[in-house]
C-alpha cells in the first residue's frame, strides 16, 4: 500500500509527505532537489524500478519452459537504467542503433538483447550482428535476405525470432494498437506472407528460426486480445511443426496498461503477465504442444517504468480567463511529454511544496510552447497555485523523456535519480550550446 493511496500505481512507490508538507519519493524532499537542480525535472525513484522488475520476474518464474523479461526500452533508454535493468537479470528489447549502443555501452548482456524495428538499416543489423545481439526480430520479407546475407559475410549464425501480426485490434488509443489487420508491424498470419517468411528463413543456413514475436499494442487492461493472438500464433505454429520447423521460443510482446489518473480503475499489470503465461500454456496445449510448450518472453515498457518517474515543474502564472478555464503555466510542456498532444493522455498532479493543503478548485496546466494544444492537463483539483510552485506530475517515466523534443529550442530537462535518501544527478539539463552543437 502506497503512503499516497489515492496515487497508488500511479506515484513512486515511495512517494509520501515529509516535513512541511513537501513530497517526499526515494527518501529525498523533492522540493530540495528542484532548488538544487532546476527545474522541469525528471525524478526516477529506483526502488520503483526494481520492485516492478523482480515482480515482473516472479510472474513468469512458474513457466514450465524458460521465460524471460525483456525490458522495452523505447519507453526510456538510459545508460543508468538499462545498468538497473541487466542487475534485476532483465533482458531488453530494442529498436534502434541508438538503444543498442547505449546497451553496449553499459555492456548489457548481448544475449539478453532482441533486435526489433520494421525497417532496420544495412548499418543497424550490421551493429547487431557485430554485437552480438541474442535475438533479431525480422519484421519483413525484405529484411530476410538482407540478414541472411550480412550475417553469411560475416561468417555467423544470427537467432531470429519473425515478427506476425495476428490481426488483433486491442481496444486502446489507435495509434498505440500495433497488431491490427492493416498495421505496418509484422507478417500477416491471416495470409501467406508470414509461412512464406519462415519458409525464407530456414532456407538460409545463416539464419536460426527460434519461433515468433507479436506485440498487439499498448495501453492494454484486459486479456482477451492476448488469447485471440495467441490462438492464431499457435494454429499458425501447428502448420510450422508439421513442416518441420518447431516453436522453440514465443514473445507475445509487451503493452501491458498502467494507471495515470486516481479515477483509472486499479490495473495489476504483474498478474496480467502472470495470466498471459499462463495462457501461454494453456494454448499451447490446446494447440498439441504440450511437453514442447517453447520459451516464452515478454516485453513490458510502460509498465516497468512509469510510475516511477515523476515530472516536477515550476509554476510562472496563473492566468483565470473570463468565462473559461483558470491556466496555471508551468515551465515545461509538450517538449518534455508530447503524450496529451499526441495521444489526449491524461495526468493528475500534486503540489509538491503545499502537500498538506486540501484542493480549492479546478485548474488547467499549461506548458509554456508556443502551441495551443501543449495543455499538460486539462483538468485537476488542486489548492490554488501560486508562481514558484511546483507541480509534480505522476506517472511520468515512460514514453516522455524517450518522445522530448527540443521544441521552441527548449533544453531538454535533467533527471536525477532517488534512492535510500540520495538524489542522484545522471543526466544534466541540456544547455544553449547543446542546442546549436550538432550545426555545421
Ligand atoms: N514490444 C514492442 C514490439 C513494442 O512495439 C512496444 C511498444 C513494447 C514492447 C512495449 O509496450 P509497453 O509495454 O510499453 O506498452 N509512445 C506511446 C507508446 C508506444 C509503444 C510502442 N511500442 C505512448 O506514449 O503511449
Amino acid at each position: 500500500m502506497s503512503p499516497l493511496p489515492r496515487l497508488e500505481g500511479i506515484a513512486p512507490d515511495t512517494a509520501t509527505v515529509g516535513p512541511g508538507g513537501h513530497l517526499l519519493v526515494g527518501g529525498c524532499d523533492v522540493v530540495d532537489v528542484a532548488l538544487r537542480y532546476g527545474t522541469p525535472i525528471y525524478l526516477y525513484d529506483e526502488a520503483t524500478i526494481r520492485a516492478r522488475a523482480r515482480a515482473f520476474r516472479e510472474a513468469v518464474g512458474g513457466y514450465p519452459a524458460r521465460a524471460a523479461v525483456q525490458y522495452a526500452a523505447k519507453a526510456y533508454c538510459a545508460p543508468w537504467l538499462l545498468r538497473v535493468m541487466a542487475e534485476e537479470g532483465m533482458g531488453l528489447d530494442v529498436v534502434s542503433g541508438g538503444e543498442l549502443q547505449v546497451a553496449a555501452g553499459v555492456d548489457f548482456p548481448r544475449e539478453r538483447i532482441s533486435f526489433h524495428g520494421n525497417n532496420k538499416t544495412g548499418e543497424e543489423l550490421e551493429l547487431a550482428l557485430r554485437e552480438r545481439v541474442g535475438r533479431v526480430v525480422i519484421d519483413n520479407l525484405d529484411e530476410i535476405d538482407r540478414l541472411a546475407t550480412q550475417a553469411a559475410e560475416r561468417g555467423t549464425r544470427q537467432a531470429v525470432l519473425l515478427r506476425v501480426n495476428p490481426a488483433v485490434a486491442a481496444r486502446t488509443h489507435e495509434h498505440l494498437q500495433t497488431g491490427a489487420a492493416d498495421s505496418k508491424f509484422g507478417l500477416s498470419l491471416s495470409s501467406d506472407d508470414a509461412a512464406t517468411g519462415v519458409g525464407m528463413i530456414a532456407e538460409r543456413s545463416s539464419l536460426d528460426f527460434r519461433g515468433l514475436h507479436f506485440h498487439i499494442g499498448s495501453q492494454i487492461g484486459e486479456i482477451e486480445p492476448y488469447r485471440e493472438a495467441l490462438d492464431r500464433a499457435f494454429r499458425f505454429a501447428r502448420g510450422l511443426r508439421d513442416r518441420g520447423l518447431p516453436l522453440r521460443e514465443l514473445s507475445p510482446g509487451g503493452g501491458y496498461r498502467v494507471r495515470y489518473l486516481p479515477s483509472d480503475t486499479p490495473v495489476d499489470t504483474v498478474a496480467m503477465a502472470h495470466e498471459v503465461a499462463k495462457m501461454v500454456v494453456e494454448i499451447a496445449e490446446r494447440h498439441g504442444f504440450a511437453g514442447a510448450v517453447p520459451d516464452l518472453s515478454i516485453e513490458p515498457g510502460r509498465a516497468l517504468v512509469a510510475s516511477a518517474g515523476l515530472a516536477v515543474y515550476r509554476v510562472g502564472s496563473v492566468k483565470a480567463v473570463p468565462g473559461g478555464r483558470t491556466y496555471v503555466a508551468v515551465d515545461g510542456g509538450m517538449a518534455d511529454n508530447i503524450r496529451p498532444t499526441a495521444y489526449g493522455a491524461e495526468y493528475t498532479a500534486v503540489l509538491a511544496n503545499r502537500m498538506t493543503h486540501a484542493a480549492e478548485a479546478t485548474f488547467a496546466i499549461a506548458g509554456r510552447y508556443c502551441e495551443s494544444g501543449d495543455i499538460l492537463i486539462r483538468e485537476v483539483r488542486l489548492p490554488r497555485p501560486r508562481p514558484g510552485d511546483l507541480v509534480a506530475i505522476p506517472a511520468s517515466g515512460a514514453y516522455h523523456l524517450a518522445m522530448a523534443s527540443n521544441y521552441n529550442l527548449a533544453p531538454r530537462p535533467a533527471v536525477v535519480v532517488v534512492a535510500d535518501g540520495v538524489a542522484r544527478l545522471v543526466r544534466r539539463r541540456e544547455t544553449y550550446a547543446d542546442l546549436v552543437a550538432t550545426e555545421v
